[in-house]
């Protein structure tokens, strides 16, 4: 895939329709994958996003001793990967080599990136919340890119395998079918 270093400004234009993803993390040679669709950007300036993660999970453990992670964004293609990914924990199988998912280098953090996936988000945790049994990870996004035929400045919806994936729960999926271009003046946040 031919993925070019887009603005980190346009970072959250990649979670912006609400993909589902998967999250890598690493701590002192435990590297591990798990599904993830609670991600919300937080803030345009610092660029700020924040993904729920529940505290019984193997991600939460290394995030939370790393202080960093990896957001990719899986297309249809992965849709079996993703559910498995969300499925078992890391703490019993090795979910990188069983899903035969290709390691592909970060630029900033030391979790790896997956080379399958569309676009990845590199971010560095600034501050922890734990409201419920999820703790609220706020992380600035230190590095981004993007396959150039599935998101230029926004997503762009072309072939079907270049899609983000949604998920809807259980075991429903989705991708979005049309773009729709608004005829309207241009609000201050886009
Ligand atoms: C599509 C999908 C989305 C998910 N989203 C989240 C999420 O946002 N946060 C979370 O804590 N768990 C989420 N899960 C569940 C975790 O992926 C699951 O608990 C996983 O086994 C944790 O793996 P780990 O122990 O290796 O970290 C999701 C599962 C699926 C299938």
């Amino acid at each position: 895939m031919a993925k070019r270093e887009i603005p980190r400004e346009q970072g959250y234009r990649l979670l912006a329709c609400g993909p589902v993803t998967l999250v890598t993390s690493y701590y002192k040679g435990d590297m591990n994958v798990m599904a993830a669709s609670w991600i919300t950007p937080v803030s345009a300036r610092p660029i700020l996003i924040g993904l729920c993660v529940h505290e019984a999970t193997l991600s939460h453990e290394l995030i939370k001793k790393s202080s960093e992670f990896a957001i990719n964004i899986p297309t249809i293609e992965l849709m079996r990967q993703t559910r498995y990914c969300g499925s078992v924990s890391g703490r019993d199988h090795n979910k990188l080599k069983v899903t035969g998912l290709h390691e592909a280098g970060p630029h900033v953090v030391r979790p790896v990136l997956i080379e399958e996936c569309i676009a990845h988000l590199e971010c560095a945790v600034v501050e922890m919340v734990t409201p419920g049994d999820h703790t609220i990870f706020i992380a600035e996004i230190v590095h981004a890119s993007a396959e150039e035929e599935s998101f230029d400045s926004v997503y762009l919806l072309k072939e079907r395998d270049l899609r983000p994936l949604h998920h809807l729960g259980a075991d429903r999926f989705a991708v979005l079918e049309e773009q729709l271009i608004a005829d309207a003046p241009t609000p201050e946040r886009d």
